[in-house]
């Protein structure tokens, strides 16, 4: 070590220690936002601003020293705004939309209970790192689920109608006219439900091999007045049934698979004649040197946590990674037996691929 040490550059230390030291703000920052969702505080502040921390915790049935005190942590990262003649606190229109504008596509909260599931699973991911088994979906804690589609759901709601299915060629007209959708993947279904309400004459299948996930989900399409078209089933992704669908969709789940050539095939093979396959995945270049920036740091820490062990706790298990690419994702979809594969759309977060056969 001392030998390793003989080169410390000092500007470069400490560049890096004040990037260190802003990670370490955030992933405090991070914890802080969870808790004012889940104690419901971003909410009160957005019904009650200006505020002190009396009446703040008063409105919200909380300790007002323990709220005082996080107040003050959000006021330092800048999370809410304080002023100091009134000594009150206030929630900006721009931190009202990050912190708690549920459904509005800028809202981060459920980014931040994946995060905290990540933070919760890592004695069983570090221990996947010793023995090299993989960590199954099922077995991350709840936050992960609810969290995922909380972060989802409003990217799909502001893509998926409006700009993904339009892009897919003469797949909208289909949808229309009434077709055979599966959406397999679909976790708590949000990407279901929304093809459901956007396209009453088809019938959209949801497939997931997670039970609990496929029973929100089918209460999430009842509560959204779908119920009458769509189908949920357990099952995994080589399996689901029915052949003739005209569109087959995963939405940020291939990747997860342990076999995605496996279950790509499936898909081909149950698709109708001119039937597509829509494969949303994260958003990232070809090399790991394209990746580096902080969107390829959160995708392949998420990756590191969730994904990797997810497939390796599959059959085959090969890891794609959430940074897999177009290049690597094409390679696996030619592998299954699509022919014709083209990117038709993509967002700073997704990557959208055409294929048929
Ligand atoms: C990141 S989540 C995405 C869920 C959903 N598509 C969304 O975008 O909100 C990945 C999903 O893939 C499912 N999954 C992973 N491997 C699977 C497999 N082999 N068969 C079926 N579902 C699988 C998981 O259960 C989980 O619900």
């Amino acid at each position: 070590m001392t030998d390793h040490l003989r080169n410390l550059n000092k500007k470069r230390l400490e560049e890096l220690q004040n990037n260190v030291l802003k990670d370490v703000a955030g992933s405090l920052g991070l914890i802080m936002a969870y808790m004012g969702d889940r104690l419901g505080l971003y909410t009160a502040l957005v019904e009650i601003s200006p505020v002190s921390s009396k009446d703040l915790a008063e409105c919200t049935g909380l300790n007002e020293r323990y709220v005082r005190e996080w107040l003050s942590a959000n006021a330092a990262a800048g999370y809410v705004d304080y002023d100091p003649l009134s000594e009150k606190f206030s929630l900006s229109p721009e931190q009202a939309v990050i912190f708690a504008a549920e459904r509005h596509p800028d809202c981060m909260q459920g980014f931040f209970q994946i995060v905290v599931s990540a933070y919760r699973d890592e004695p069983k991911v570090s221990e996947a790192f010793r023995t090299g088994q993989g960590l199954p979906w099922s077995d991350h804690s709840g936050c992960l689920f609810c969290g995922t589609e909380r972060f989802f759901r409003p990217m799909y709601a502001a893509n998926l109608i409006d700009a993904w299915i339009p892009a897919l060629e003469g797949v909208r007209e289909k949808l229309e006219a009434g077709a055979r959708v599966a959406d397999i993947g679909c976790g708590h279904g949000s990407s279901t439900i929304l093809m459901a309400q956007a396209f009453p004459k088809s019938t959209i299948h949801g497939f997931d091999f997670h039970r609990p996930s496929i029973e929100h989900a089918r209460s999430r399409a009842s509560d959204a007045g779908v119920a009458g078209n769509t189908v949920f089933e357990v099952v995994a992704a080589k399996e689901f049934p029915g052949g003739s669908y005209d569109l087959v969709t995963i939405f940020d789940a291939l990747h997860d698979m342990g076999d995605p050539v496996g279950a790509a095939a499936h898909v081909l093979s149950s698709l109708s004649d001119g039937g597509t396959f829509m494969v949303v995945e994260p958003f990232a270049g070809d090399s790991l040197e394209e990746n580096l920036h902080p969107l390829g740091q959160i995708y392949y820490s998420l990756s590191t946590m969730i994904c990797t062990p997810a497939s390796k706790a599959q059959e085959v298990g090969l890891a794609l990674g959430a940074q897999a690419g177009e290049k690597r994702l094409t390679e696996v979809l030619r592998e299954a037996g699509f022919k014709r594969i083209r990117r038709v759309a993509e967002t700073p977060s997704n990557i959208v691929l055409e294929a048929r056969a």
